[in-house]
């Protein structure tokens, strides 16, 4: 009777496992057979009226049953959760060759753009790209510049020092003396990057980025020097920009000018931009002074050079019609969505 009923309850159970598709039924049919009410359970309850010498062996029938029963669920277990995952894995796949979406498109920061377009345009004149510290010596910044310590031109340049002899560079003109030092002439060289000077309004920022020139060759002019700006102005801000040359002062350059070029918003005609006069101030630039030739070590009967500093913080306003300083370091998304 009783091995009837467990033949029964073992054929039932295994048609049960092999029909189960989660582990729900899985669940289920554990605890029917297993459970405390379960079929195993009361089978096994069921011992009491079998004859003591049939005992032993209905008993372990009755364990044969429940471990072949237990590893078939194992089994089914394994089976479906194998099966799971495999689906998962599948509906989860991730196509990584599939182009993105494009709508998440960055755009350059106008000052590394900037940077970037007279890189461009410089490199294709002969320039090589150097880089120089931020934080200087005097000596580099200023006494190798032909300023020395209580020269009244150190006034024009509010220094941030952080000791007598180290400050954060006023100018990228540093660059220009620890490049003559190691590099043997003729060369051209620009230096982008971050200066530093204690100003501060709409069109002055304590940190603001500049673009240092310097040609070192024999027989340089200023005759190089103008048709060198003029043609990096033209591809700059176009070829109908107009470009003025006005006497300057720099200590390091003799003699010196400072470039304008007429206005790219108004053409000349006077807007708010250039303040109705229809040029912009752009940058400084001039012969260098033989005497900082041979502070670096250059032969100054041999060699002469031209310099130039570009101020970039206004090149970037002027190409992107920014109208103050302080939105280029503001680090607000609204503005640089602007600028795609
Ligand atoms: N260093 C100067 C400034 O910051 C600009 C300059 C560079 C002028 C090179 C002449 C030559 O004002």
């Amino acid at each position: 009777m009783l091995l009837d009923e467990l033949k029964s309850a073992q054929a039932q159970a295994e048609q049960d496992i092999v029909a189960a598709q989660s582990m729900k039924e899985i669940n289920e049919i554990r605890g029917k057979v297993f459970g405390k009410s379960g079929i195993l359970t009361s089978l096994s309850r069921g011992m009491r009226d079998v004859a003591p010498e049939e005992r032993p062996k209905v008993g372990a029938l009755i364990n044969e049953v429940r471990t072949a029963l237990e590893a078939a669920l194992e089994d089914k277990q394994t089976q479906l959760e194998q099966a799971e995952l495999n689906l998962k894995l599948e509906s989860e796949q991730i196509d990584i060759t599939e182009p993105a979406q494009g709508k998440c498109k960055g755009a350059l920061h106008p000052i590394p753009s900037v940077i970037d377009r007279l890189c461009d345009i410089c490199v294709e004149l002969g320039f090589s790209v150097v880089e120089g510290p931020e934080v200087e010596s005097d000596y580099y910044n200023f006494e190798a510049m032909n300023i020395p310590k209580n020269h009244p031109s150190r006034d024009m340049q509010d220094t941030f020092f952080i000791n007598d002899n180290i400050l954060l560079r006023s100018q990228t003109s540093a660059v220009q003396a620890r490049e003559m030092e190691v590099k043997k002439p003729p060369f051209k060289i620009i230096c982008p990057g971050k200066t530093y000077r204690n100003d501060s309004d709409s069109t002055h920022s304590p940190v603001f980025h500049q673009l240092e020139g310097l040609v070192i060759d024999e027989n340089v002019s200023m005759a190089d020097l103008k048709s060198m700006l003029t043609i990096i102005m033209k591809r700059l801000y176009g070829d109908d920009t107009v470009i003025r040359f006005r006497p300057s002062f720099f200590p390091f350059t003799e003699p010196s000018i400072e470039v304008d070029v007429s206005c790219p918003t108004c053409h000349g005609k006077g807007c708010s931009l250039c303040k109705g006069t229809g040029m912009l101030e752009l940058l400084g630039a001039g012969i260098v002074n033989p005497k900082v030739l041979e502070m670096s070590g250059i032969d100054s009967k041999k060699y002469r050079g031209f310099a130039f500093g570009f101020g970039l913080d206004r090149t970037a306003m002027i190409l992107n019609s920014i109208g103050n300083i302080k939105y280029l370091y503001k680090n607000d998304k609204r503005f640089l969505e602007q600028m795609k």
